[in-house]
């Protein structure tokens, strides 16, 4: 018998497969990562801050959130700072719902947020994502009951990078009030679009981003939440004081003052790496998923073998099935270096 409460106690570790990743000996197109270190400058601000003796005290923010809040050009009253996105979505579920309530999350979605809703024990519905309709958009504003009290998605959705249209997004805030409408924003600056200014007219719209993906800082876990204040007020009451570490915000300051390493990797990936890849994709008949940001989910007819064959080459992608079982491979796009290494194994196996 677990002293835990039971749910709790039978559910399973989510356990991305982390083991044996190296960067210097693999190419990573598997966690949706950035392909390359970050910017000099940023590793210098670490060093920096190691070396000047005050790595014993407890954490202390100053002015990050007014800084970040400046770069989302939002009010800093909008934004909170958190241990990656990943913190920002569980202490929204935590303090929006109550057991036994319910939560429509979209499939198949980035797993943290289903994982979060059964630690609440929530009952989740889940209108499933199409390559040919995208988000399901009718069928979440059918789920909606009194008892909805979240409605969670990525824009763009994580693992098929469906993005989701603004007016649909207005349609869920204003159909269920009552709910925690979370638009998980993780790979904003891939997308570009946000639905940041909705905020000062929708209390229950709770935005999440993160400086793991464009800004390449995983590692570190520096998330951000932007709502309206009441909402911040209520979940700093829950986060704790130094849930993020010093050095994650040492980064983050170093890498705002300098956003042009960010913007450059953006443009080659968005605008050069991965047009090359769906160019080929569709060159080639492979199915792909429209995507709005740095990866794509393809489903070759031998995906096992090319998954192979690419490993064969050290390079890692994400096999992920379909909701009817198909297998596809989720592959984050690099630089065009990168990319044309990519293809060039691809042509050999596709
Ligand atoms: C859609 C989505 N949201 C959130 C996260 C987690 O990001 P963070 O590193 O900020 O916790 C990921 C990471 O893969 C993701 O794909």
């Amino acid at each position: 018998m677990s002293i835990f409460k039971a749910h709790i106690a039978a559910m399973s570790a989510y356990k991305p497969p982390l083991d044996g990743r190296d960067p210097h000996a693999h190419l990573l197109l598997d966690f949706n990562e950035r392909t390359l270190p970050i910017a000099e400058v940023v590793q210098e601000a670490l060093i920096a801050y190691i070396r000047s003796g005050r790595l014993q005290m407890y954490p202390a923010y100053g002015d990050t959130v007014e800084l970040i809040a400046g770069y989302c050009g939002v009010p800093a009253e909008q934004v909170m700072i958190t241990n990656g996105s990943d913190q920002g979505i569980d202490l929204i579920i935590r303090a929006a719902c109550r057991e036994g309530e319910e939560a429509i999350i979209p499939g198949p979605g980035f797993p943290i947020y289903a994982h979060c809703a059964k630690i609440e024990n929530l009952k989740i519905r889940e209108p499933q994502y199409t390559r040919e309709q995208g988000f399901p958009t009718e069928q979440v504003l059918a789920a909606i009951t009194p008892k909805t009290r979240l409605i969670c998605f990525g824009n763009p959705n994580n693992p098929s990078g469906t993005v989701v249209p603004r007016a649909d997004i207005i349609r869920m805030l204003e159909a269920a009030p009552q709910a925690a409408v979370l638009v998980d924003e993780c790979y904003y600056e891939y997308f570009g679009e946000s639905a940041a200014d909705l905020v000062g007219r929708y209390p229950n719209l709770v935005i999440t981003r993160t400086f793991s993906k464009t800004w390449g800082m995983p590692s570190l876990r520096l998330g951000y939440i932007i709502s309206h204040p009441d909402n911040i007020r209520a979940l700093l009451n829950v986060r704790g004081p130094y849930d993020i570490n010093q050095m994650a915000v040492v980064a983050i300051r170093a890498a705002l003052a300098h956003p042009e390493y960010t913007h450059a990797y953006v443009a080659e990936v968005m605008r050069e790496a991965k047009p090359m890849l769906e160019n080929f994709l569709a060159e080639v008949g492979v199915e792909f998923w429209p995507s709005g940001a740095n990866y794509v989910w393809m489903f070759p007819a031998n995906a096992e073998a090319v998954n192979h064959a690419l490993l064969k080459h050290n390079i890692l992608v994400r096999p992920k099935a379909d909701a009817d079982g198909r297998m596809g491979l989720r592959i984050t796009v690099g630089t065009i270096e990168q990319t044309r290494l990519l293809l060039s194994v691809l042509r050999t196996t596709l």
